[in-house]
């Protein structure tokens, strides 16, 4: 079925990203309910892989044992991914930032869920709205590296959000039940266990803008309440959902008190050992 952001916006009145919440802080059950998942994209840094090594085992050495009991994850450019998981360690996971739909064949540049899987790579980003649109990914090409992690037995980190446009016309609800409804296509209930979402607006990726916890929360709100029609309610309750978008040591502790922000995506801040080592050891 196509879905339009309109149709879906039109049908979708009880999912307003900014209907008001009744929602509130996270309780401690919450918390356990859905681990916390606090994770950092490196996109197209650092340029050299001693500045890879030495930053994944600067990073690494913020986890400690009063650390929160999160798992702790780095999205980096494949060619560091070796290197930065061994020296990380235990406490990091190193994952990819994206991955090819196709398994193998003529497709020049590509890396495969087999290639990542062999050399022990558990999670990959999809859907990142710089591949969205400056690659050109659609909801379709996403769906399929969705499905190909899932059946490579990896794990996935969905990511969708919302133009600064589609903001100001109150989209992000809707925008997001299409980015959620298309790139989930042919998941089953049992494989979303694999599977975290990551909400980052556009308008607030890179620009310093972060949205307000306020904000945050209500559009997680609503992902859920998608989740929980795709699903059920039960595998929505489960599924991680993290906030990306200008996260800094500064905005990450009022973040990570709302409700239904299970984590954080973080880009810019991600590449400062100091200011990603907070954003790990948050306070709720
Ligand atoms: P910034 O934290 O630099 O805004 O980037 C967010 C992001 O795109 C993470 O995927």
């Amino acid at each position: 079925m196509k879905l339009s952001v309109a149709t879906v916006f039109a049908t979708l009145s009880s999912v307003s990203a900014f209907a008001p919440s009744s929602m509130g802080i996270r309780s401690a059950t919450q918390l356990e309910a859905r681990k916390p998942f606090i994770s950092g994209n490196w996109k197209l840094n650092p340029q050299t892989k001693e500045e890879a090594v030495k930053l994944a085992a600067d990073i690494s050495a913020t986890v400690t044992d009063d650390s929160p009991d999160s798992d702790v994850a780095l999205f980096v450019p494949y060619v560091f991914i070796e290197a930065a998981m061994a020296s990380a360690g235990d406490s990091l996971m190193i994952g990819a930032e994206g991955v090819c739909p196709e398994i193998k064949g003529a497709f020049t540049g590509a890396v495969s869920t087999a290639m990542l899987d062999s050399v022990g790579v558990k999670w990959a980003l999809a859907g990142h709205s710089e591949r969205r649109v400056i690659f050109g990914e659609s909801d379709e090409y996403i769906n399929g590296q969705c499905l190909k992690l899932i059946e490579q037995g990896m794990n996935v980190m969905l990511c969708i959000g919302e133009s600064e446009s589609e903001y100001n016309q109150d989209l992000a609800g809707a925008v997001c039940a299409v980015q959620l409804k298309k790139g989930l296509a042919g998941i089953s209930k049992e494989d979303m266990s694999r599977v975290a979402i990551a909400y980052e607006p556009v308008w607030a990726i890179g620009t310093g803008k972060v949205a307000t916890p306020e904000i945050a929360q209500s559009v997680h709100a609503t992902c859920r309440s998608i989740l929980a029609d795709m699903y059920d309610q039960e595998t929505a309750d489960a599924t991680r959902i993290l906030y990306g978008g200008s996260v800094t040591p500064e905005s990450v502790d009022d973040l990570m008190k709302q409700e239904d922000i299970d984590g954080a995506l973080v880009g810019g801040a991600s590449l400062d050992a100091e200011k990603f080592g907070r954003i790990i050891n948050f306070q709720v």
